[in-house]
């Protein structure tokens, strides 16, 4: 079967080669999103697995429609008891791009009257809708005049980990975390520091890489079991074999953080995680930072200057690189802003060069190769910008 993953702007490239690992067949890098084909066996193993990606569907109908009527009639004349019954909930989620159709929430409107009116003609009931935890969640993408219809077998996001408590202000997306230690070629033998680790993020996908622990390890709950073919017995034999892989290797990754509330927060979820024993935490401003090993790799994430004025954050920029230059030669240093007119002030030239997202943000995600005359080194290879 065919299936679509989704994904941040500029992930498709490492959410490829996860995909490719783990066996899929035609991978297609695509818009936020990759696709590829598969059995039912994959689809489990790529809710488990994959640390880049946001949800996996399953397209199950596509058609032309230039109006709300023919968009109705079309999903009306659909099979849904094929994915549905009166006894389970669904929730329909829809995107709009084009300008034939205008507003998503009436496209979700009209599908969910198609299928309840179908249900009702055929059994004199219908489905609840319940958008909370919907068994059976139904995603609408709607580009111009096509509709594709897929039946969304994560449900709740693939980024919800189940480590994160809420209480930092400004975390990364786990899933952007994890594309960020792919694209920078980070493996469990390099030592990592994130001297600005906030709730830890970087460190915990680390961790869990290192450990190889599937990023949805703790998680219950994926849509694909509220499915009528759902296969528990596969499931189960697919969790085992990937508990059966998980490591305890000798990893060297450090976090750092000047508020001690970030390393509370940090050490909390790492130890939820059973991640304790890999991620070293410890209070400590970054002006004042020793290297904690000779070489490896730095990855970080300054504050963007929300609470700073204009002159501080360009000024903290400029002191961050500083004291890359003087204090972390031999280290591959990878800094992730939001704030352009910041980064520009590292004064520090980039040898590499890529546009994420963290969530809606845009964001720059640089590379800095630290050793003597930094300064002076041309840029080498500048992708994705
Ligand atoms: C954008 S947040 C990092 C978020 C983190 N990547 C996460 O996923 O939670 C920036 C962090 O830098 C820390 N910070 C700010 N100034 C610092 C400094 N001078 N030295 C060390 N940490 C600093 C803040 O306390 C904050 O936790």
């Amino acid at each position: 079967m065919k299936l679509l993953v989704k994904t941040f702007h500029g992930l498709e490239g490492v959410l490829s080669d996860e995909l490719k690992e783990l066996g899929a067949r035609n991978v297609v890098p695509q818009k936020r999103a990759v696709s590829f084909e598969g059995d039912k066996e994959l689809l489990y193993r790529a809710n488990l697995h994959l640390r880049t990606a946001l949800r996996i569907l399953a397209p199950v109908l596509s058609f032309r429609a230039r109006n709300e009527n023919e968009l109705y009639e079309k999903i009306f004349d659909y099979d849904w008891s094929r994915h549905l019954d009166n006894s389970k909930t669904f929730a329909i989620d829809s995107v709009v791009f084009g300008n034939v159709f205008k507003h998503s929430k009436y496209v979700a409107l009209k599908t969910k009257d198609a299928i309840a009116d179908q249900f009702r003609k055929r059994t004199g009931a219908r489905p609840s809708v319940n958008v909370e935890e919907p068994d059976v969640n139904i995603n609408v993408h709607v580009s111009g005049d096509r509709i594709t219809v897929s039946l969304d077998s994560s449900g709740e996001s693939l980024h919800r980990r189940g480590y994160r408590d809420g209480r930092h202000k400004a975390p990364l997306n786990e899933v952007l975390a994890a594309g960020m230690l792919k694209i920078a070629g980070w493996s469990p033998e390099i030592p990592l520091f994130d001297p600005m680790c906030g709730s830890g993020t970087i460190l915990l996908e680390a961790a869990m890489a290192a450990r190889k622990m599937p990023p949805a390890w703790y998680r219950e709950k994926f849509s694909f079991m509220s499915w009528p073919d759902y296969d528990d017995s596969l499931w189960q034999k697919i969790r085992r074999e990937a508990g059966e892989k998980i490591e305890s290797p000798r990893v060297n990754i450090v976090g750092a953080d000047i508020s001690m509330q970030a390393i509370d927060i940090a050490k909390q979820a790492s130890l939820e995680f059973r991640l304790n024993r890999e991620i070293k935490l410890s209070k400590g401003a970054f002006e004042k930072q020793e290297p904690p090993f000779k070489a490896g790799m730095i990855i970080m994430n300054p504050p963007y200057g929300e609470r700073l004025k204009k002159d501080n954050i360009i000024e903290f920029y400029r002191t961050i690189g500083n004291v890359l230059k003087h204090r972390f030669t031999g280290f591959d240093a990878w800094i992730i802003s939001s704030n352009f007119q910041a980064m520009k002030n590292i004064g520090l030239k980039p040898s590499e060069k890529y546009t994420l997202y963290n969530g809606p943000l845009e964001s720059k995600f640089w590379k800095f190769k630290l050793y003597e005359g930094t300064m002076k080194i041309k840029p080498q290879r500048i992708t994705n910008r």
